[in-house]
């Protein structure tokens, strides 16, 4: 993230000469928590999509190659099924079926899960993914990236704020949250214009300790006001949809997954809201790990998955596939 932050965003490329650094010391890092090291693998899997081909590339080929020297058999792994897997990490297995609501700042989707490896797209993004808004108006907002903690924060403690629009698009599980981005971006430019507008108040003796006057940054009680609305604009479609996706197919539970679901406003209101228990992975779980990619390969090899030398990255890979 460090690394990141200094671009405001994920370079593809820097990343995936990163996943290159940093794989084989994380590798080397794992073993050393088992008793028995390399002898403690039953199986290697990794993630094959979707994602960024670069990255990608460098851990599958990494796997594939652990699994063809140990001669161990090999699963791939896609990447949101993993995020709902991180549900089955440290916490008694939940009961089929299920509605899953996947929120990253690569897909947002809903999805009914009616057993193991068998899942039905309910509704997904027509433009942005949820993370994606949230990274993009952190950006419009002066909060930097990562956007979602960021925008979480400014929000706190705020209430009462005029509220931004809603896409519902009715009869639909989908998204849109372009909109909304746009909707922001107006608000802001209208400020700034407003701001430019204004004489500027004289600094001199009569007013010992003023402020400088702002010109062009926002102030923070503005942010945390837009910051507020966005959320709750974001949280009220993502759960009304999933509340009554729930209802609709028979939801035993609802699981929430991916690097959204460390967003506590939207725990906090899902499970207000959910006529059935609400899972979500604890926060290091939710953003991406490796954990729930073994999770999920758990069950997938309990079913007798195996994929071939063969297997190739899929940055545009799909749910169900
Ligand atoms: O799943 P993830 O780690 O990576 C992808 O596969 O995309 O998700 C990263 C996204 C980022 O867009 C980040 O801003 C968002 O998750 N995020 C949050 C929060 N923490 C991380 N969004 C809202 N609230 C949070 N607390
Ligand atoms: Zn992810």
């Amino acid at each position: 993230m460090t690394m990141h932050q200094r671009y405001g965003g994920i370079v593809p490329e820097v990343a995936s000469r990163q996943h290159i650094l940093t794989l084989v010391p994380v590798i080397e890092e794992a073993l050393r928590a088992l008793p028995r090291g390399w002898d403690d693998l039953d199986a290697v899997a990794a993630t094959h999509g979707p994602g960024l081909s670069g990255a990608l590339l460098t851990g599958l080929n990494a796997a594939k190659a652990i699994a063809w020297q140990r001669g161990l058999p090999f699963v791939g792994v896609n990447h949101l099924e993993a995020h709902i897997y991180a549900n089955w990490l440290g916490a008694p297995a939940p009961e089929f079926p299920l509605v899953a609501l996947v929120v990253s700042g690569g897909h947002t989707l809903l999805a009914l899960l009616r057993d193991h490896g068998a899942y039905d797209l309910l509704g997904q993004t027509r433009d942005d993914a949820v993370g994606e808004a949230f990274d993009k108006v952190a950006r419009i907002l002066g909060l930097g990236f990562p956007g979602g903690p960021a925008i979480q924060r400014a929000a706190a403690g705020v209430g009462g704020a005029a509220p931004l629009p809603r896409a519902w698009l009715r009869d639909s599980y989908d998204f849109s949250f372009s909109g909304l981005k746009t909707a922001v971006l107006h608000k802001v430019q209208e400020r700034q214009e407003r701001a430019a507008r204004m004489p500027r108040p004289a600094a001199g003796k009569d007013r010992p300790g003023a402020p400088a006057p702002q010109t062009s940054g926002l102030d923070p009680q503005f942010v945390g006001q837009i910051a507020y609305a966005f959320q709750e604009s974001v949280v009220d479609v993502l759960v009304t949809k999933t509340v009554d996706a729930a209802r609709r197919y028979g939801a035993a539970a609802i699981l929430l997954a991916g690097g959204v679901a460390a967003n506590l406003r939207l725990r906090e209101e899902l499970t207000r809201r959910a006529p059935v228990p609400v899972r979500y992975p604890p926060l290091s779980l939710c953003t991406d790990n490796a954990a729930m990619v073994a999770a999920a390969a758990f069950y997938r090899f309990a079913a007798a998955v195996q994929h071939g030398w063969a297997l190739d990255v899929n940055p545009s890979l799909r749910l169900g596939t």
